[in-house]
């Protein structure tokens, strides 16, 4: 048994069946269990807060959530970006309430010390007189800072100081990230701010559903092939959308996942010739990564390996999460004319207790897409996914559902299985680094998922 006690004498480590590959389903309700998290994990590791083009002038800030600690996102006057604790050093009030803005002095409004745009404290008034005309340094005095680190544009941030880099976090998944966040040479941008909605649900409900779980597609989605593209009439286990899930599944001992699916059927609808007549570059002129339009590819050549440029022309990573809280939806959607319009998406599950979490969805676009593609991408995504989408209205009703199931008294008992293993292997050639599989989604991410989940909880404080 390892790891802290809950009150009733429950080790962690009795949460987790690693040989059964089973989780106590307490776990997604339990009030202990979250606070234990919010030190372990969210205190712990690289978390992902926004993009860097919702901040693009000197002195813009916008407030962001680290676990349940409000930080302050800001660009200090050389342009660089800072994180900061949203709490006043002096007796603890938010120094900013507002949700984004511009200015190079945060005041708080309680007593009004000042704050840099890098949290370093300018001054307060009566300094002379504040603590008996003691007042510390000032070096003492400016803003908890956290480390941060700009990936793709992708604003992450950590409070394990001398922990290990985000490349390190990211491990074997980055050489897949950077197909994503990467690819282009001006890089993504966001198409405005986040939409942002709370849903009562665990917060984990949704985090291990973004290890790539592609299998509740067929079930949960099940109308996406009963109508409209997908459709056949071979019912849905058959369904061109089962068709269109083909592909391989990475995990990660850090718990990140990711699709990769293929896109052969595609381009043989876009071109009527079989893949393995067009060379990676016809491949990827015929079929552009979202976002971009075949002139676009050009920047591929520049910006990615061979060994990417041919996993992006043949199985590129479409869905999947970044432990422990984050999903991408870098998605090839087939249009009614025939034609393939993208949608990037990328949501964050911000916990706000044990049965609350708030759901955070970016839609981006590149910075180069022509405005008319633009456009078309940002009413698809918005269609489709957060607030509004029709996809993701389908999730956000089974998370609730879960976390009311785990409170029970006999529910709280019963486990999650993730018992459906690949064991298939890489599909033949494929020149990726990771734990690859190759197949229809079973339920390997999301199991490495807890393993992360199970050594940061279980780790030594
Ligand atoms: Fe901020 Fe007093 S609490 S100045
Ligand atoms: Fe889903």
């Amino acid at each position: 048994k390892t790891g802290r006690r809950l009150a009733d004498g429950t080790a962690i480590s009795d949460l987790v069946d690693l040989e059964m590959r089973e989780v106590k389903l307490r776990t997604l309700s339990d009030r202990e269990i979250y606070d234990i998290e919010q030190e372990k994990i969210f205190g712990k590791i690289w978390l992902l807060l926004g993009h860097e083009s919702e901040i693009p002038n000197k002195g813009d800030f916008m407030q962001r959530h680290m676990g349940e600690d409000s930080v302050i996102v800001s660009r200090d006057r050389k342009g660089e970006v800072h994180v900061m604790l949203n709490v006043c050093p002096h007796r603890g009030m938010k120094i900013t309430t507002h949700e984004s803005g511009n200015t190079n002095v945060h005041t708080c409004i309680y007593h009004g010390w000042a704050f840099k745009s890098d949290g370093d404290f300018l001054g307060s008034p009566v300094a002379d007189q504040c603590m008996h005309g003691k007042m510390r340094g000032k070096e003492e005095l400016g803003l908890t800072k956290a480390r941060v680190t700009l990936y793709g544009g992708l604003v992450w941030a950590t409070w394990n100081i001398n922990g290990p880099s985000l490349e390190e976090f990211l491990g074997d998944t980055k050489w897949y990230y950077d197909m994503l966040y990467c690819r282009s040479k001006k890089g993504l941008e966001v198409a405005g701010p986040p939409q942002r909605f709370i849903i009562r649900a665990n917060w984990k409900t949704a985090g291990e559903q973004s290890a790539a779980d592609g299998y509740h597609t067929l079930t949960l989605h099940r109308w996406l092939g009963e109508m409209g593209n997908y459709s056949s009439d071979e019912g849905t286990q058959g369904s061109e959308l089962a068709k269109e899930m083909l592909g391989a599944e990475v995990s990660s001992p850090h718990g990140h996942a990711l699709r990769c699916i293929d896109l052969a059927r595609k381009i043989v609808k876009l071109t009527g010739k079989d893949p393995s007549e067009l060379s990676v570059e016809e491949k990827l002129r015929a079929l552009p990564p979202p976002g971009m339009t075949s002139e676009m590819v050009d920047d591929l050549f520049e910006t990615m390996t061979p060994e990417q440029l041919e996993v992006m022309a043949w199985m590129p990573p479409q869905v999947g999460g970044m432990f422990p809280n984050i999903i991408f939806e870098f998605l090839y959607l087939p249009q009614p004319d025939g034609t393939v319009v993208g949608s990037l998406a990328l949501h964050t599950y911000v916990p706000k207790g044990p049965d609350k979490l708030e759901f955070t969805n970016w839609i981006f676009v590149e910075r180069d897409t022509p405005p008319e593609l633009k456009e078309q991408m940002i009413q698809q995504s918005v269609q489709l996914l957060g607030t509004s989408g029709m996809v993701e209205s389908d999730d956000s009703d089974t998370w609730p559902h879960m976390t009311l199931s785990a409170k029970g008294a006999q529910g709280r008992n019963s486990t999650l299985k993730y018992q459906a293993i690949y064991e298939t292997g890489k599909p033949e050639g494929w020149p990726g680094p990771g734990i690859v599989n190759e197949g229809f989604t079973k339920d390997d991410t999301q199991w490495h998922w807890w393993k992360y989940w199970y050594e940061l909880m279980t780790a030594e404080d």
